[in-house]
C-alpha cells in the first residue's frame, strides 16, 4: 500500500543520507528484525552493508542455508557465513548450567562476531574511515533499556544482546526499525519482498537449541533434537484449524521441540529399544510475560508423535508439555 510504500521511501533516503559513502556491518540471525533490517538497508545501500552470520551450530534444521539462500541468493546482499560450531560445541563440552550454558554461548557469539567485524573494518579503514554497526532494534526493544528492565529484582534468565558492542568496536550505530512496532516490521519486511514464512516466524532465542537441548549440548543431541523440531513445525503447519481457518503455526506463539537426555524403554518390531525422549512445547502468549500451553488437536500431536518416532532413530518416546507461564517458562532452560 501507498503509506507503506512512502515510509520505505523516506527511510531509504534517511539510512543514505546518514551513511553516507561509508560502510555498514550487521549480524544477521535469521530472526525477524535482524532479516528486515537487513533487506531494508540492502535497498538503500547495496553492496555498502556486509552482513555478519555467525552460526553457531545450535540453528534449527536447515536454517542456515535458508538464510544465505534467501539473503545472498535471493536479495543479493553481501553476507559472510562464519561457522563456527565447532568452537560453540568445543566451550560448551561438560557445561550443564543453563545460565553457564547461556554466558559462553552469548560471549562467544560477540566474540566471533567482534572479529569478522575488526576485520572488515580494517579492510575499510585506508578507503573509507568509520564504519556502521546496523541493528534490528525495534521500538518495544528501546522502552525496554529505558529502565523498565531494573526493575525485576533477579534475573531469570540472563538475554544476551549486543548492547555497548558500537563502542568497544569504535562503530557508529544506525538502527533503521527504532521507531517501529513488531507488526509494522512484519509489515515492513513482507513490502521489502520477504517471504510470508520468513516474517511471520516464531521467535527463536539467542542461545538457539543451546537452551533446548537440556543439560549439556552434544552434536548428536543437537542433530536429533533439530529432525524432531522439523517435524513438529511442519505438522503445526498442515493442520488447519475449522473454526478459525488458520494453521496451528499461525495459531500458536512458539512452537519447539525440547530434548530430554534421558533415555527410556521401547518396542519397536521385535526388538527392544532404549533411546531418548523429547518434549513438545506450544504455547500462546500476547507478550511473551505470561503464557498458556496450546490445546493442540488430539490428531496433530499423535501425528507428530508416530513421525518423530518412526522417522528419527535415537528417539522413542514423545510427550506435551502442559506447563503455563508462570510457574513454567516457555523455554525449559
Ligand atoms: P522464557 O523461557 O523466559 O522465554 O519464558 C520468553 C521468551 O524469550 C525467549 N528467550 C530468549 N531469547 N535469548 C533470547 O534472545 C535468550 O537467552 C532467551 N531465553 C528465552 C524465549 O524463546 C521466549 O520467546
Amino acid at each position: 500500500d501507498w503509506v507503506m510504500r512512502d515510509h520505505i521511501a523516506e527511510a531509504l533516503v534517511q539510512i543514505r543520507q546518514q551513511v553516507g559513502v561509508e560502510q555498514v556491518i550487521l549480524g544477521l540471525s535469521g530472526g525477524v528484525d535482524s532479516s528486515v533490517a537487513a533487506a531494508l538497508i540492502q535497498r538503500a545501500i547495496g553492496a555498502q552493508l556486509t552482513c555478519v552470520f555467525v552460526d553457531h551450530g545450535l540453528l534449527r534444521l536447515n536454517e542456515g542455508d535458508m538464510v544465505m539462500d534467501m539473503f545472498a541468493g535471493r536479495l543479493q546482499a553481501r553476507v559472510i557465513r562464519v561457522d563456527a560450531s565447532e568452537s560453540f560445541l568445543s566451550r560448551l563440552a561438560g557445561v550443564s548450567d543453563p545460565e553457564a550454558k547461556r554466558k559462553i554461548i552469548g560471549g562467544l557469539f560477540i566474540e566471533v562476531f567482534k572479529t569478522e567485524a575488526a576485520k572488515l573494518k580494517a579492510n575499510n579503514a585506508e578507503h573509507r574511515g568509520a564504519t556502521f554497526l546496523a541493528q534490528g532494534t525495534i521500538y518495544p526493544d528501546v522502552i525496554e533499556s529505558g529502565g523498565a528492565k531494573s526493575k525485576k529484582a533477579v534475573t531469570i534468565k540472563s538475554h544476551h544482546n549486543v548492547g555497548g558492542l558500537p563502542e568497544q568496536l569504535g562503530l557508529k550505530l544506525l538502527e533503521p526499525l527504532r521507531d517501529l512496532f513488531k507488526d509494522e516490521v512484519r509489515e515492513l519486511g513482507l513490502a521489502l519482498g520477504l517471504p510470508p514464512e520468513m516474517v511471520y516466524r516464531h521467535p527463536f532465542p539467542g542461545p538457539g537449541l543451546g537452551v533446548r537441548i537440556l543439560g549439556e549440548v552434544k552434536k548428536e543431541f543437537a542433530d536429533l533434537l533439530r529432525q524432531a523440531d522439523a517435524i513438529f513445525i511442519e505438522e503445526l503447519h498442515n493442520f488447519t484449524d475449522p473454526a478459525t481457518g488458520k494453521t496451528w503455526y499461525q495459531l500458536t506463539s512458539q512452537a519447539f521441540a525440547v530434548f530430554l537426555p534421558v533415555k527410556s524403554v521401547g518396542v519397536m518390531g521385535d526388538g527392544r529399544t532404549y533411546d531418548y525422549v523429547v518434549a513438545l512445547r506450544a504455547v500462546q502468549t500476547s507478550d511473551f510475560m505470561t503464557a498458556d500451553q496450546a490445546e493442540l488437536p488430539y490428531a496433530l500431536l499423535k501425528k507428530v508423535s508416530s513421525r518423530i518416532i518412526n522417522e528419527v532413530r535415537g528417539i522413542n518416546r514423545v510427550t506435551y508439555d502442559i506447563s503455563s507461564k508462570p510457574p513454567a517458562t516457555i523455554e525449559w532452560e
